[in-house]
């Protein structure tokens, strides 16, 4: 990917430093007091001990009917709250109750989103005991239906919007967010928001959900975290014509416009919070994805999940299955359906892991890869007309329109669908696959389920239970013929926030390929004996910040190899280092 990424930068690579950047972070000074002139205005900024009903009111405190009777006396809470003291333990027993019963995901959505305004170590508490069950509804699933209904259960705004408004003052908007020791930004523009399209403003409860991830999953702890939107404007008319619509009224912004308002975003953020924060691109249209990752993968710490996360999540899953399998990856052939952000990135991802594995250089590796888009295989006939991201992978053949054709000229030993359509995988297809392999790999990445290329049932049964299967979105255990299959889920979660975690607690600059590597083989490594009798190819997400501790410390690991890690020297047990930075939910005693 960073090879793609490379030949769109002309040249420059992610270890060619920018001379001019400073490793050292600005927050000790972010508001500027210290070197404005007397004639310059400042924030009156000051900082005060919260205590009663403040104390009550502020969520990064709050302890609810927690706090103890020596703390209502210190903290003059006696009378604003009922007598009973309840430990954290029987709140979140109450809470997970309580959103049991309702009915409908985006009541259980808002009412989790009410708990991290109340009380965020509740919130994470709750979260991270009973990650499995909530993760869909903080996230993906639910978290698409709260983007579409953002105006209307909007309350309290969340995160930081800049808008074209604040063009010329993006360094100022920074500044008025409360927090200042941030670590992890996530920023979308809101035009390809999951599989719903251009949700313009309405975009932010993206990057506020993946932080809550970043930090339930991760570790990353919630004040470090800057979920951010920018808007500029949306094409979306049924928001555009929506009186109760929260962004800019205007169709969106395109070229010069919007190009110079991300530029002031970045420069703002490494002004304002220094070099080693991550700045995560988030559900950006591809042609702005692939853009923002090549520009600013030299000069910040840049990440896309859609690019990178998902290809490192599903290297790791075919990984696992060669495990499963025996044998090497560069024996494999691969066919794409789909060649957008996501099957372009993990095609990348792989064709460097077979590069590494193998010695071949990238360029023939990548010739073991096929991709389809929407007007049939990549060839070299097209490449013409090829958006840039695609180009690589035009190789030599006729052309090829339909997927079973392509299965029965390519014949590859893993198909892997990231097409965003549903059902494209058919018995033909599947049944082919089997015909070429003794046992296929078969991954239906699109989301959400309807759009899945095929389900975990007919993956199994066309194949007569022969296929290792995993899917984007959850498919429950399959029977065929007295065995149960087990289907895996490729979910980014697996991934980004052990990721993160390992750059933040490396002091990492950059992003670099050999981490994505990493992180895939850390996330491999996770898969016991036990998972693979099952045929599972991802370790079960129960145990995820475990998993995300070993990926952080692979990663920090390269990052300490690559030269790009500023925390030194290095710690002796990143594992250990790792568990150690994570935030903890518990409630802490109040002097
Ligand atoms: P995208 O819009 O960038 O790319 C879609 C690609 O599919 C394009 O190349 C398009 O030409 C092609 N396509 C569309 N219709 C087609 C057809 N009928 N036949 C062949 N190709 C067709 O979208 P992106 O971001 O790459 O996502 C694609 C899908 O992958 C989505 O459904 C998304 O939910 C899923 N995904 C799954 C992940 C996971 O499992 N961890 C992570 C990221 C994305």
């Amino acid at each position: 990917m960073e090879s793609t990424l490379k030949e769109m930068r002309v040249g420059a690579s992610v270890l060619d430093m920018d001379p001019k950047s400073t490793v050292g972070g600005g927050v000790e000074d972010v508001y500027g007091e210290d070197r404005a002139t007397e004639d310059l205005l400042v924030t009156p900024w000051t900082i005060s001990v919260a205590s009663g009903y403040t104390l009550l009111r502020d969520p990064q405190h709050n302890k609810g009917l927690a706090f103890t009777e020596k703390e209502r006396d210190a903290h003059y809470l006696r009378g604003l709250l009922p007598p009973a003291i309840i430990s954290q333990q029987l709140q979140e027993k109450k809470l997970l109750k309580t959103i049991r019963q309702y009915q409908l995901p985006l009541q259980k959505y808002t009412a989790m989103m009410e708990l991290e305004e109340r009380n965020e170590r509740l919130f994470y508490k709750l979260l991270i005991d009973n990650v499995e069950e909530l993760l869909p509804v903080v996230y993906t699933p639910t978290v698409g239906e709260a983007c579409q209904k953002y105006g209307s259960i909007f309350k309290r705004p969340q995160g930081l919007y800049i808008s074209l408004k604040e063009k010329g003052k993006v360094l100022d908007v920074l500044k008025n967010w409360p927090r200042k020791s941030i670590q992890v930004i996530v920023v979308t523009d809101g035009e390809r928001i999951l599989g719903l399209g251009d949700l313009g403003c309405q975009g932010m409860g993206i990057p506020v959900g993946k932080l809550a991830l970043y930090t339930a999953l991760g570790g990353i702890r919630p004040s470090a975290c800057l979920p951010v939107t920018i808007d500029v404007g949306t094409n979306n008319e049924e928001l555009l014509n929506d009186e109760f619509y929260i962004g800019l009224k205007q169709r969106r912004a395109t070229g010069q416009v919007y190009y110079e308002l991300l530029h002031e975003f970045m420069t703002a953020v490494k002004q304002n919070y220094g070099e080693k924060v991550l700045i995560q691109f988030e559900d950006f249209a591809n042609h702005n994805a692939f853009e923002l990752l090549a520009k600013y993968g030299t000069t910040h710490l840049v990440f896309n999940d859609d690019i990178q996360g998902t290809a490192s999540v599903v290297l790791a899953g075919l990984l696992s299955a060669l495990k499963l399998l025996g044998g090497n990856i560069a024996d494999h052939t691969f066919l794409f359906l789909g060649a957008g952000e996501a099957g372009t990135g993990i095609a990348e991802l792989i064709a460097l892991e077979m590069s590494r594995q193998s010695k071949v250089p990238l360029e023939e590796t990548r010739k073991m890869i096929w991709l389809m888009d929407s007007k049939g295989l990549i060839v070299s006939s097209r490449k013409d007309s090829l958006q840039h991201f695609k180009k690589p992978w035009a190789h030599e053949h006729e052309p090829v329109k339909g997927l079973l054709d392509a299965v029965q000229a390519v014949k590859p030993t893993v198909l892997i669908g990231t097409s965003g359509v549903g059902r494209t995988f058919t018995k033909e297809v599947i049944e082919a696959m089997v015909f070429y392999n003794e046992k296929p790999i078969i991954l239906a990445l699109s989301n959400p389920t309807s759009h899945s290329e095929c389900t975990a049932e007919e993956a199994y049964s066309w194949t007569k239970g022969k296929a290792i299967f995993a899917s984007g979105s959850p498919f429950a255990p399959v029977e065929y013929e007295g065995q149960v299959f087990y289907p895996g889920q490729s979910n980014n979660t697996y991934i980004f926030p052990g990721l993160g975690l390992g750059l933040v607690m490396s002091g990492a600059i950059r992003v670099h390929d050999d981490m994505l590597l990493a992180a895939a083989e850390a996330l491999s490594g996770q898969v016991t004996e036990e998972h693979f009798s099952k045929g599972l190819i991802y370790p079960p997400l129960c145990n995820i910040r475990k998993i995300s501790a070993h990926i952080a410390a692979l990663v920090a690991t390269k990052a300490y190899e690559l030269g790009l890690a500023t925390r030194l020297p290095r710690p002796a047990n990143l594992v250990k280092l790792a568990e150690s930075c994570m935030y903890s939910p518990n409630y802490r005693n109040y002097r």
